[in-house]
């Protein structure tokens, strides 16, 4: 039997949240809610789907690899060069394509230990040490970061606001610390989230692309965008840097519908600003209940939320499931008090609070 490489053996594979389909036919009830991967809870953009029916009858071409019209109007949204966009399957992919590009054999990324798991998954997977640093209270700790800094240390993956706390870097803290950081090295700010940022301090990331050339950004379709089963997401960042990630990114990486979905969900103004306001709300409806039911949580900034349910988070999570709802368990973070929710609709908060009430009294 043809063994794998060394380290893949010891890999611990990304779980990602129970998909609908699977509960559906475990249970055999029509109605489940899935609060376990921050999906948008409105459905895609009208404008989107309207995309996607026009260019069905094109799929028998492959899409532009360069993602020609994506690129123009995102670069004239954003009044970014065409050429500091790149785009990809998911922004994990560009996670892959950032280290594959950038983190040679026996150098390391560094990263929080509790945060978006594909940083260290993919590093281990391509064989490169993963330098793990300590939350502080729940948010990264860019000063502690900064210590364990060493001669091979090539990237640094922040989630800024992080995946499963929803706590954030403050720009004052981020200024300091990329201040600091040595120019060798790459700093990727992995905002999948910020578009749910109501905090006055949040970092505006785009000031620091010119600054010292050694940041990058990353975005996604699959969150405020609505987009989660296209895959599609991008980065931003120098010329130069893009251009070598354009090198090792995969030439048909991003479908054709994932092209023309995400292009016209970027001009649906109104969507966005639905989702935003739908979130906001709902995360202050779970937030006053959660503090009615007396469980602590974190204060998030992000479309989902941190609970301390103070009892096994896997139990619950699994009592949940007989409701029909999904959330997710947080054993793989060492959390086992916890859940993450993700913040819904209106009715599917509701629900969640419902059952969360009622499994707490039984
Ligand atoms: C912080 C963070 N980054 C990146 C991603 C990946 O998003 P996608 O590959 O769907 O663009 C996620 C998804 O959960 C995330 O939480």
């Amino acid at each position: 039997m043809p063994l794998p490489r060394k380290n893949i053996e010891k890999l611990i594979p990304y779980q990602p949240g129970k998909p609908i389909g699977e509960l559906r036919r475990q249970l055999k009830i029509r109605k489940i809610i899935k609060l376990a991967s921050n999906e948008n809870p409105l459905g895609p953009s009208p404008k989107s789907k309207q995309a996607i029916k026009k260019a069905l009858s094109e799929i028998n071409r492959y899409p532009e690899g360069s993602c020609f019209y994506l690129r123009r109007g995102l670069s004239r949204k954003l009044k970014l060069k065409p050429d500091m966009l790149v785009f990809g399957n998911g922004s994990d992919e560009l996670i892959d394509i950032i280290i594959k590009t950038f983190v040679e054999e026996g150098e390391n990324i560094v990263t929080a230990d509790i945060t978006f798991l594909e940083y260290q998954i993919i590093a281990r997977t391509l064989g490169r040490e993963v330098i793990e640093v300590g939350l502080r209270n729940f948010r990264y700790d860019l000063k502690s970061m900064l210590r364990v800094i060493n001669r091979k240390t090539k990237v640094i993956f922040i989630a800024n606001p992080n995946n499963p706390t929803g706590t954030y870097v403050t720009a004052r803290e981020l200024n300091e610390f990329i201040k600091k950081v040595p120019r060798r090295v790459l700093v990727v700010l992995d905002e999948a989230y910020d578009i749910f940022v109501d905090a006055a301090d949040f970092p505006r990331s785009m000031n620091y692309l010119k600054a010292r050339g050694n940041v990058i950004i990353l975005k996604t379709f699959s969150k405020a965008f609505g987009l989660a089963g296209l895959r599609i997401g991008y980065a931003i960042g120098p010329e130069r840097l893009i251009s070598y990630m354009e090198r090792v990114r995969p030439p048909f990486n991003v479908n054709l519908l994932a092209q023309v979905a995400s292009a016209a969900a970027l001009e649906d103004k109104d969507y966005i600003k639905k989702t935003r306001q739908s979130i906001i709300e709902g995360r202050k409806y779970i937030c006053s209940q959660l503090v009615k039911l007396g469980l602590a949580f974190l204060p998030s900034v992000a479309n989902f939320i941190l609970i301390d349910v103070a009892r096994d988070g896997k139990e619950l999570y699994k009592e949940m499931l007989k409701y029909g709802l999904i959330v997710r368990d947080m054993q793989q973070y060492g959390l086992s008090n916890f859940i993450r929710v993700t913040v819904g609709s209106r009715t599917e908060n509701r629900k969640f609070i419902r059952v969360l009430s009622q499994i707490l009294i039984k």
